[in-house]
């Protein structure tokens, strides 16, 4: 194990206890005391010999998140980020990803374990989605089953199993309970995946088959909460996903596994987050040759097509992004818009607040938090729901919405939002026929519809 690790599993459990600690005991602890500082530095090093090694062979062949926080500069303030910060950063990704993860992998393992019925069927679901070739982006969203069984080890296992909440003014709870205002509740999460009421009576079971769509869309607003609530919930819940998705894809495509010792049963280790103590597999490879490189390069819909010498007048690509996808997907069509002969100009959405183009197509990328806008389309946001009918014609436009399902009840609200708001106001899409169509749900990208998601293809 990496010492970084070593160090955070001791630096977090020491965290946790000291909450509990009366003042007086610290004087008495100066080895706990030491311990936990030693640790914190070490945490500290390790992040800024990252950042330092990043500074001293800078790159731009991959624009990761270390070159965002090291480059980036806030569209509205212009400022960026000091080092200090960070290394704070780094080591919250750190702490708040691996545990997590990690635990969610390793108690989808156990339950695969035990659940050889699921077990076969994963393992079905990767053999035709993947079979040899090698895992690309396109095969994610077609592993359904593997998507279920996640979220339903996250329902019994959540391994950041408790949450705060504050109410911002006196409240009563269940028509029972007297919160008042700032007041902190403790969620325990694991309580809430558990009840009857929702789930019914096996609910302490493991059953992915409950996690399908359609029931995980019919589920009531609050029944299933492993990455916490409202504005503070889970910032790297995509990434989470997706990276479980990919490991899972992986081990089955690759191996066998079982328990190493049959008679095991779940005993949960508590540290900050949940994990399954002392459960070991035996792994067997499979006959399977992954192919080195993929038969399909490229995801299909998505042509290579030959640069075009044939000049077509300008492009307005309007994004509004906060982790980078509505950014990457702008800056994927600008270059192939380019190429195509367009030209291109490429902007944050508030730039364009109280003034969207009229003299050339308009594409807007944009995505919802928590149904609210990302920080550099909240400006452009608040205004297009206020300008009058009709008085903004002339604009041709079309929206590239960036959502996902799992935020049932403000999916894709704000793209949503603005193309029908830039109709109201008079503008014309440039292709009505796209506001029926609706990609795969678990496709992230879909082209703006207007009326409600059907979570289907
Ligand atoms: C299965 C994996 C994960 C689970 C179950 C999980 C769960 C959670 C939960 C329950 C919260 C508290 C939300 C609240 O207070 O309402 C949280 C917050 C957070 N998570 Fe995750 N998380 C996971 C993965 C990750 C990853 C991979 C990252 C970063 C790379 C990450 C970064 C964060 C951060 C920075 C916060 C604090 C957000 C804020 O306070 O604004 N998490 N997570
Ligand atoms: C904390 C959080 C809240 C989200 N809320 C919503 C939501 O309300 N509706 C939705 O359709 N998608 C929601 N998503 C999914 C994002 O909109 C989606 O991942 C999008 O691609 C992010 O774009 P960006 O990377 O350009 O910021 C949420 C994602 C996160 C991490």
């Amino acid at each position: 194990m990496h010492p970084f690790v070593h160090a955070m599993v001791e630096a977090l459990s020491e965290a946790g206890k000291k909450t509990r600690r009366l003042n007086i005991a610290k004087v008495f602890m100066k080895r706990t005391q030491q311990l936990y500082q030693r640790n914190i530095k070490l945490m500290f090093k390790v992040a800024d010999d990252v950042i330092q090694e990043r500074k001293k062979n800078p790159t731009n062949e991959c624009n990761d998140l270390l070159n965002k926080m090291l480059n980036g500069r806030d569209p509205v303030t212009g400022q960026g980020l000091t080092d200090e910060n960070i290394r704070y950063q780094l080591i919250t990704f750190l702490i708040a990803g691996h545990e997590t993860t990690s635990g969610l992998l390793s108690f989808c393992l156990h339950a695969l374990c035990k659940n050889q019925e699921a077990y076969k069927k994963a393992q079905e679901e990767v053999d035709t989605v993947l079979g040899s070739e090698k895992l690309q982006p396109h095969h994610l969203p077609k592993l359904v089953y593997l998507d279920q069984v996640l979220k339903e080890t996250l329902r019994l296992w959540p391994t950041a199993p408790a949450f705060a909440v504050k109410p911002d003014k006196d409240e009563l709870v269940g028509s029972k309970y007297k919160i008042e205002k700032d007041e902190v509740t403790i969620v325990l999460i694991p309580l809430v995946h558990r009840d009857k009421k929702v789930w019914g009576e096996d609910a302490e079971e493991f059953k992915p088959e409950r996690m399908s769509a359609e029931k995980f869309a019919a589920l009531p607003k609050h029944a299933w909460k492993p990455f916490g609530n409202g504005s503070r919930s889970c910032i790297g819940r995509g990434f989470a996903w997706q990276e479980s998705l990919m490991v899972l894809a992986k081990v089955l495509q690759k191996f066998n596994i079982q328990p190493h010792d049959s008679s095991y049963e779940l005993n949960i280790k508590e540290t900050l987050t949940w994990k399954p103590e002392g459960f070991f597999m035996k792994v067997s490879p499979r006959n399977v040759l992954v192919q080195e490189t993929s038969t399909k390069t490229s995801p299909p819909n998505s042509p290579t097509q030959e640069a075009s010498k044939i000049s077509r007048g300008p492009l307005y690509i309007l994004f509004g992004s906060n982790s980078g996808s509505c950014e990457s997907f702008a800056n994927t069509i600008e270059k192939d818009a380019t190429q195509k002969g367009f030209k291109t100009k490429l902007a944050h959405l508030n730039e364009h607040t109280g003034n969207v183009p009229s003299d050339a197509p308009v594409l807007i990328i944009t995505a919802s938090y928590e149904g609210k806008p990302t920080e550099d389309a909240n400006q452009f946001y608040d205004w297009i729901r206020k300008v009058p009918d009709n008085s903004l014609t002339g604009i041709k436009y079309a929206v590239l919405g960036c959502g996902h399902t799992d935020w049932v009840d403000s999916y894709q609200r704000v793209p949503t939002q603005i193309d029908s708001n830039l109709e109201r106001v008079g503008s014309t899409r440039l292709n009505e026929e796209s506001r029926s169509k609706r990609c795969c749900r678990h496709d992230e990208r879909t082209l703006i519809t207007g009326g409600k998601p059907s979570g289907t293809c």
